[in-house]
């Protein structure tokens, strides 16, 4: 087992072992396609097939995981700029892995037999303390297991891709949003990252858990959705082999969290909820993943693993790009360009916006999130593969390998985005008369394996809507000089990185802030 076999070579490449699964484990816990669950053995030439060539690190054995710890996801970027191989093996302790560069990346979508859960297993398994039937579950042992991801993933694609779902969810969570920005007084300080978090997190996790009948809305749960804050941009502590090598406080924040999601009662919710039907409830997104868990086995405990999955999985990606947003947003002249759009929306719109019309209306201020992006989005998305398999019909991908597929040459490809693909430029989504234009199509943030993100659309949304209501009702200065964005943290796992360090910010209220400005996704289009 992984897990073994990095225990037994020593801390460093322990750390590194478990930060490379982590990248490769990315949100989603099912097969590619719900064909390669069942597909048969591929008939594989060794003829006419290559074994992507292996690139050696300059220090023996440990120097790519060495490179890993140091550089994070930006190693394996330095890698494909190192070589002119469209696919190249590393190996990382007993990890095998292939890393793929952008002109292959439009085959991955074709390739058998790449799967997540068992990774996510082997990743997740120790950091949020799974339980044993859920390890069992994502192993994908047996037939009926391997039905659960794609099931999953229907379920997601069904409740996130439909507009009247969407409406209903950017109105929701916009609401949560306003409240914590109305009860923000002038004058006070925050911590940018810790609030974004803070708000965003907790209002999605409101709003597909249960509302103010589940277990979000709990006060105390709430008050400490900053632990949960640390034990998730701790992962990588957490998967130390022992209790006594993790801090005491992500000990505690764990178990918390756990008990907490653990002591909310199902049959107590369908009861408090206004209309008490046990079959309403069942077709609530809530009931749904909970039925799907009972079907294939889970008990209580394992629903709450998968919840824990989910959280993990849905939270941290849109709150790392609004926080990015903001810091980005306090460049004085392009603030004053993106709040004069926005203040004309408003005006026309009468104080009722639909932020479905955002990309005509302001188009600047979506630019500036799709360069966001593009900027942030250097993270890497993986697969297990579970048996031998080709890659563009020509390179054998070896059963119980990785494969990667850093994605920062992709959002750094000059070819692309031109000779400064390395700067932020706020207004690179735009065309010359101002309006966004299609570059937006080449992002590749969402996925490369063929499956994309069915959070999107509500990402874009939700994080539209907090810049509106920040931006037009507070001016924010940070307390140390001037707001320049931070660097990355290079410890981040899994999708966007997140600033290395958090900006504290006076926030003070604006005096022609709009009163009472509402908020709703009324279109029928899904563009963004
Ligand atoms: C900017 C924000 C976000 C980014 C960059 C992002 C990115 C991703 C990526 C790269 C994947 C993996 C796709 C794959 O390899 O198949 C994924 C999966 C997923 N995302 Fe997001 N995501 C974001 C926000 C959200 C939000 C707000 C939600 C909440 C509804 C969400 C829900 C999901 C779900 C449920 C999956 C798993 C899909 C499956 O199992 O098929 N995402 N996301």
């Amino acid at each position: 087992m992984l897990n073994e076999a990095l225990l037994a070579i020593g801390p460093v490449p322990i750390a590194a072992g478990i930060l490379l699964l982590l990248v490769a484990a990315v949100y989603t816990h099912r097969f590619s396609s719900s064909k390669s669950a069942t597909a048969g053995k591929l008939k594989l030439d060794p003829e006419t097939l290559q074994i992507p060539q292996t690139i050696s690190p300059k220090i023996p054995y440990i120097g790519h995981v060495l490179g890993f710890v140091e550089d994070g996801h930006s190693y394996f970027s330095s890698l494909c700029a190192r070589t002119s191989l469209p696919v190249f093996t590393i190996r990382m302790a007993k990890v095998k892995l292939s890393i793929v560069k952008p002109e292959l990346a439009r085959h991955l979508p074709k390739v058998r037999h790449f799967s997540l859960s068992p990774l996510v297993q082997q990743l997740f398994g120790r950091p949020l303390a799974l339980g044993e039937f859920s390890r069992s579950l994502l192993k994908e042992e047996d037939e009926m297991s391997r039905k659960f991801g794609p099931e999953v993933s229907r379920l997601f694609r069904e409740e996130f891709i439909p507009n009247k779902n969407l409406r209903k969810y950017v109105e929701e969570i916009d609401g949560y949003v306003l409240r914590e920005v109305g009860a923000m007084k002038s004058g006070q300080k925050i911590f940018l990252e810790d609030w974004i978090f803070k708000t965003l997190v907790g209002a999605l996790g409101k709003s597909l858990w249960g509302g103010d009948n589940g277990p979000f809305s709990d006060p105390e749960f709430y008050n400490i959705i900053k632990n949960l804050d640390t034990f998730l941009m701790n992962m990588k502590r957490l998967n130390a082999p022992f209790n006594f090598m993790i801090d005491e406080k992500l000990l505690t924040a764990r178990r918390f969290v756990r008990e907490r999601l653990e002591a909310f009662s199902f049959e107590e919710y369908a009861e408090k909820c206004a209309r008490g039907s046990t079959d309403a409830i069942k077709e609530t997104f809530l009931g749904r993943v909970r039925e799907l868990c009972i079907t294939y086995g889970a008990a209580t405990g394992g629903w709450t693993d998968y919840q824990l999955l989910l959280i993990a999985g849905l939270g941290p990606n849109v709150m790392a790009a609004s926080t990015w947003m903001f810091h980005h947003l306090a460049d004085p002249e392009l603030l004053t360009q993106v709040r004069s759009e926005l203040d004309e929306f408003v005006k026309q719109s009468e104080g009722s916006i639909d932020v479905a019309n955002m990309s005509e209306a302001c188009p600047l201020v979506l630019a500036t999130w799709y360069e966001v992006l593009r900027t942030h989005g250097g993270f890497s998305l993986g697969r297990y593969v579970h048996e031998d398999t080709t890659l563009a019909g020509k390179y054998l991908l070896k059963k119980g390998s990785y494969t990667l597929a850093p994605l920062r040459p992709h959002h750094q490809d000059r070819q692309i985005w031109g000779a400064a693909a390395d700067q932020f430029l706020p207004g690179r989504f735009l065309k010359e008369d101002g309006s966004l234009d299609e570059l937006q199509r080449k992002l590749r943030v969402y996925g490369v394996f063929g499956t994309l993100c069915p959070g999107r659309y509500l990402a874009v949304h939700m994080a539209m809507a907090l810049t509106v209501r920040l931006l037009l009702a507070f001016d924010m200065t940070p307390l140390n000089g001037s707001h320049k964005p931070p660097s990355e943290n290079k410890d981040t796992i899994a999708g966007l990185a997140t600033p290395a360090l958090d900006v504290e910010v006076v926030m003070r209220r604006l005096e022609n802030a709009p009163e009472g400005l509402e908020i709703s996704f009324k279109s029928n289009r899904q563009e963004f």
